[in-house]
Parts: C-alpha cells; structure tokens; sequence
C-alpha cells in the first residue's frame, strides 16, 4: 500500500509512505507505486501522527456518570463515595460492555495505546477480571496496560496488600499505589515501599496516583522519586496527578527538582479532571491544581497528559478524545507559546509512549507496525485549534476506526 503525499506531524514537505505486510516499509519524498499496489491519494496534505497513548484513564468506573446518582459537589471524595455506591452493579459482563463502548470511542478518536487503572480494593476483583479477559480480546486493534490500583490504599483498606499481589499474579501490568488516600503518613511512605517490592518481585512497572490533592504538606512524590532513583528504576516509574506540586512554595520546588531530575521518572497530568476536582476547598482565588507541566518539561523531565476519566463520577465530560487534554493542558499550563503549541501533540503520543515504555516499536519509522493516525488537517496547529477529526486510524496497515470530513457550509 503507498499513502501519497502527507505530512509528518508539522513537517511542510510531504513524503510518500509504503507499507508492506502491515509494516512501514519506506518513507521518502516520492516513491513510485509498484506494479499491482493499492495507491491512497485522497490523504494527501493531511497530517499523519502515530497513533494517540491514553497515559492514565479508569476504564472500569467509565460511562457511569449520574448512576445511581451524580455528583453533585463536583469533588474527588465526592466521586470517591458515588463510585462506591456504583459497585454492587458490577457484574463482570456489565464492565465489559461498557469499557468495550469506551474502547471504540477510543479507537474512533485515533487511540491505540491505553494505560488504564484499575480498582483493586475489591475483594472479588470483579473488574479487573473483566478488563484483564477484555486485553486480551481486543489486543489486534488496542494495547492496553492495567494498573492494579488501590483506590483506597494499599495499607487503609482491609487486605490491600494482599489484593495488590493478587492482582499482579493475576497478570496486572503495572503496581499502583495512593499515598496521598493513606490513613497516616507512616502508611504513605510503607504503601510506596510496599509497591516497589512488588513490582519488583513481579517484574512490573509502576504509576502511583501521587498527591493528587491541594495539600501542599503532601509529599508522596519525594518518597517515590526517591525509590526509583535508588532503585534505578525512574524510566518504569510514572507519578501521577501529582496536584500538590502546583501548591508547593518554590523553595521546597526547587530542592525536589533535583531528585525528580536524579530519578528520571516519568509524569502525567489529567488537565481537564485537575482543573476539575482541584481547588474544591480554595474560595478566591481558586488554584488551577494541575502539576507543574511546563517547569517540568522545561527540565527534561518527561510529562504525558491522560483523561483520567471518561463521563464517570469523577468527570461527568469526556469523550475520549485526546485533544481535549492537549487543549485544557495548553491553556492551564501558561505554554500558548508558538512552538509550545505546534510540539503539544507530543503530550498525547511520544511522551506517552514513553511513560508506557513502549520502546522502539512506536512511532512512524521503517520496520515498525504501521500504525498510524490521519487527520483532517495540514498540521498539529491546526489540528488542535480546529479540533480536525482523525479520518482513519490504522493498526498494522489496516483501518481500524474512520471519520468523514466534515463540511461546513456558510450561506452568505
Ligand atoms: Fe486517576
């Protein structure tokens, strides 16, 4: 197959791509079709990206905003006890119905690459059964990742650690961990040690939902940048949320940078959740509340953006569409700056692949798996100012999910 004429990313010059046996086989300029190939023309001068990397979603609590009620104060706890409310429903057909919904909403959207977090502060494991049978079933068309995640803690809740293993014996891929939810200080730092042990004794990576909350006195962060450096683990290591940064005083800031930067952990913001749940106790004036994205980067540290939530009691929006993260991040950020806002795709495809340790296998290159996104638009620029619609999304040569242009049409 030869796709003529797009753009890389932001690239001007176009170039042709040829893929053979579901892989990239060429990339150049101009290249001429073979005797018998099937040429694609009617892409020419839109925009190619790989695909998009979800870096931190709950797939098993989505679509489930307003059942049996809403949340109505619009606060993390809030959500928190609604979801609680939510689980006698779980059934593990019911999670898989509605996370296969969300699953093509993804794929519609142009997402291959998921990280999700599942709740394992259930003693049946209901849902992480569910997602984990789901992984496996549509692995040709989504990669996705589960975190075993003790939304209650891992040392708070009765038998979480035991949970925690059990998860990951189960074939959880990622151990989780929320010191920040911990009844005690003492139960924070144990919780991290406690996940680093066995992510370790199980050959797993790690993302902990880190201080996702505007207490500035809240410092699960050093203590999980800590042990990833010490363990010389940072690349396996995800910090997630990590709320409380936006309210650390700068002294204390710029002592953390340090051990952030010696630790090479990897970060993910939820822009639009952040911005959501944050500053729920603040009066005037209301702190944004998401993580210091733009100190970060400006670091080198390496930040990817999630949705966190996808209409669930956490975020009653969301439609599962990575632009809306890139968009709401931009803006809350402070980075409209002209190449902060052409490199901002980076956020919800490299710098996510990243965080998933996705390797060398992603990304638009000779040799690896075409998969691939086009989008109605020339570049990113306009992509995300336009919001353009990903027209096909590709696994492995193949359409997976495709969008028509939409055309507008003013009468005067
Ligand atoms: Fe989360």
């Amino acid at each position: 197959m030869l796709l003529q004429q797009v753009h890389l990313a932001n690239e001007t010059d176009a170039v042709d791509i040829r893929i053979t046996d579901g892989k990239f086989a060429a990339i150049a300029p101009h290249l001429d079709a073979l005797s018998g190939e099937e040429v694609i023309s009617d892409c020419a001068g839109k925009m190619v990206l790989p695909p998009f990397v979800e870096s931190h979603v709950h797939l098993d609590t989505c679509l489930t905003a307003g059942r049996p009620q809403w949340n109505l104060s619009g606060t993390l706890f809030e959500g928190i006890q609604r979801w609680e409310e939510y689980k006698p429903f779980l059934t593990k057909q019911e999670v898989k119905d509605r996370v296969n919904q969300a699953i093509r909403m993804q794929a519609g959207n142009g997402i291959q690459y998921v990280r999700t977090h599942v709740d394992i502060n259930d003693p049946k494991l209901t849902a992480l059964e569910a997602i984990l049978e789901l992984r496996e079933e549509v692995r040709d068309y989504m990669d996705i990742q589960i975190v075993a995640f003790p939304q209650y803690g891992i040392l708070s809740y009765p038998k979480g650690k035991e949970l925690l293993e059990q998860a990951l014996k189960m074939g959880a891929d990622v151990a989780g961990a929320i010191p920040h939810f911990e009844f005690t200080r003492e139960y924070s730092v144990e919780s991290l040690n406690i996940c680093f042990e066995l992510a370790q004794k199980y050959g797993k990576l790690i993302d902990v939902h880190c201080d996702e909350i505007d207490d500035e006195a809240s410092r699960g962060l050093e203590t999980l940048a800590t042990r990833a450096y010490e363990a010389g683990m940072g690349h396996m290591v995800t910090a997630s949320h990590t709320t409380a940064m936006h309210s650390y005083n700068n002294a204390y800031m710029i002592r953390l940078m340090r051990l952030l930067k010696l630790s090479g952990i990897n970060f993910v913001a939820n822009p639009c959740v952040n911005v959501h749940l944050g500053g729920r106790a603040d009066t005037y004036p209301k702190r944004r509340g998401m993580t210091r994205v733009k100190e970060l980067t400006a670091e080198g540290l390496n930040v990817s953006f999630g949705s966190d939530d996808i209409f669930d009691p956490w975020n009653p929006l969301g439609n599962a569409n990575m632009r809306d993260q890139v968009f709401m991040g931009l803006y809350t950020g402070h980075m409209l700056g002209y190449e902060e806002i052409t490199q901002s795709y980076r956020f919800v495809t490299e710098n996510g692949a990243r965080t998933l340790n996705l390797g060398d296998g992603y990304g638009i290159k000779v040799g690896n798996d075409a998969n691939f996104v086009v989008m109605d638009a020339k570049n990113w620029y306009d992509a995300l100012n336009f919001n353009a619609p990903v027209l096909r999304n590709y696994r492995k040569g193949k359409v997976i999910a495709h969008t028509a242009p939409v055309e507008k049409k003013v009468l005067f």
